[in-house]
């Protein structure tokens, strides 16, 4: 039996490693994904050649719906034309961790990307997985956590880090904030820190941030906001938007008009900047104790020059051109959107942003449902338990500014045989 983070239990299932040896591992939670891997191709897909949003895998092309390069910047010949004079001038990787030197363009991406957010300072490192795991257990020492149940993977395994160092980690869902309420009043003295995904990574749905933000201010807490999928698609509403995710892709907090009073985000270059790198805004007061107590930023190597330079190149291009943009992404999936609503075809998006999950009526349909897109030149996310909860299995689709309306045709057709062979649930 392995427990969850909701504190329920499942029943394990051996998998059997290849190799001389073949040793029984437990992949406990897994084993749907143990089974996909391998047989399935939607699985572990080894792409030859990319052309836009068209992938070749061997001799076979298909359509890419699993990107999170939300702008397209992955394709954009001015980005791209950043990196050769970054590399004359820096190297392609100067290998010091942050804590002994960064080049010039770390520093500046800081400060650029304060700005942008509206936040009163930023720090970054390669990966939200490094921030997860290393920030967290800093910020939440020896008090307690509070992780909403559906947050990300990696926010899940930032508290048990912390778990180790001495914190207590509860769990609360997003319908039931009544619940965190009560977890925080009862709190003991010290850190309380509560996770939350900004944008949902599988439904696409924004985070409840007002009545959190407003919980954990009256409570002392600290909100922590991984919006790795909102940065760069949603942002600062108001006049001059030109579509409902408002302006300058500036993140979930400014989306919804709060401050940062209270609260610490965190988010990645990695999906809508095409770039890795990550980061987290917060206090200057933090930046610098995380400069001495996040492990990364003491030991890790950094991000490569190429990805410093094509996310500068990024910020000058969201502010040139990201609003059209974002305006064409928007476009594109309400025509996706449009197209499943008229099909009766279930999906959880409520929001309108550029995720969308299709849950399958019968879970156990999931590899076979991967054949069939795979075989219809259609690359999607499959998303098995317990990724998401048994009644969400289904795949999921991303949209990206870089998708051709003939691609979206093709999708729909190709969804109306999914709809035709397999039970989806019905649209309610
Ligand atoms: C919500 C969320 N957080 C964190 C991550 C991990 O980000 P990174 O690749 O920067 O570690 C992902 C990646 O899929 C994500 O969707």
């Amino acid at each position: 039996m392995a427990t969850r983070g909701d504190g329920s239990t499942v029943r394990s299932a051996p998998a059997q490693t290849a190799g001389p040896a073949a040793a029984v591992v437990d992949v406990g939670d897994y084993a749907q994904l143990a089974r996909m891997r391998g047989p399935n191709p939607m699985y572990d897909v080894v792409v030859d050649e990319i052309v836009g949003r068209r992938i070749r895998v061997g001799d076979h092309w298909l359509t890419d719906f699993a990107s999170c390069n939300y702008l397209g910047f992955d394709l954009d010949p001015e980005i791209a034309a950043a990196v050769p004079g970054a590399l004359a001038r820096w190297g392609t990787h100067p290998s010091w961790s942050r804590m002994i030197a960064s080049p010039r363009l770390t520093v500046d991406i800081e400060d650029r990307l304060a700005a942008l957010l509206g936040a009163p300072d930023c720090l970054v490192l390669p990966t939200i997985t490094h921030i997860h795991g290393s920030v967290l257990p800093v910020l939440a020492g020896g008090g307690e956590v509070f992780v909403e149940a559906h947050a990300h993977r990696t926010i899940h395994d930032g508290a048990l880090t912390a778990r180790a160092r001495g914190a207590r980690v509860r769990y609360f869902r997003e319908n039931r904030l009544d619940h965190l309420d009560r977890l925080l009043a009862r709190a003991a003295p010290g850190p309380r820190v509560v996770c939350v995904d900004g944008v949902n990574s599988m439904t696409g749905n924004p985070t409840r941030l007002l009545e959190l933000s407003r919980i954990t201010r009256a409570h002392g807490a600290l909100l922590y906001v991984d919006d790795a999928h909102g940065f760069g698609v949603i942002g600062e509403r108001g006049a001059g938007e030109t579509s409902p995710y408002g302006r300058r892709g500036n993140a979930i907090v400014r989306y919804l008009g709060l401050d940062y009073e209270g609260i610490v985000l965190v988010g990645g270059f990695s999906k809508a900047y095409s770039s890795l790198l990550a980061f987290i805004a917060c206090p200057t007061a933090t930046k610098n104790l995380l400069k001495v107590a996040a492990a990364p930023y003491i030991f890790s190597g950094p991000p490569p020059t190429a990805s410093l330079a094509t996310v500068l190149a990024g910020f000058r291009v969201n502010e040139e051109r990201g609003d059209a943009i974002r305006t064409e992404l928007h476009r594109l999936t309400v025509r996706v959107l449009d197209g499943l609503d008229t099909r009766g075809i279930a999906h959880l998006n409520r929001s309108g942003f550029p995720i969308i999950e299709i849950p399958l009526a019968d879970a156990d349909h999931l590899d076979e449902l991967g054949h069939l897109l795979f075989e219809r030149g259609v690359l999607v996310t499959l998303v098995p338990y317990p990724v998401v909860t048994r009644e969400q299995v289904g795949f999921r689709l991303q949209i990206t500014a870089a998708n051709t309306d003939e691609e979206i045709t093709g999708l729909l057709a190709v969804l109306d045989e999914v709809a035709e062979r397999f039970a989806l649930r019905a649209a309610t």
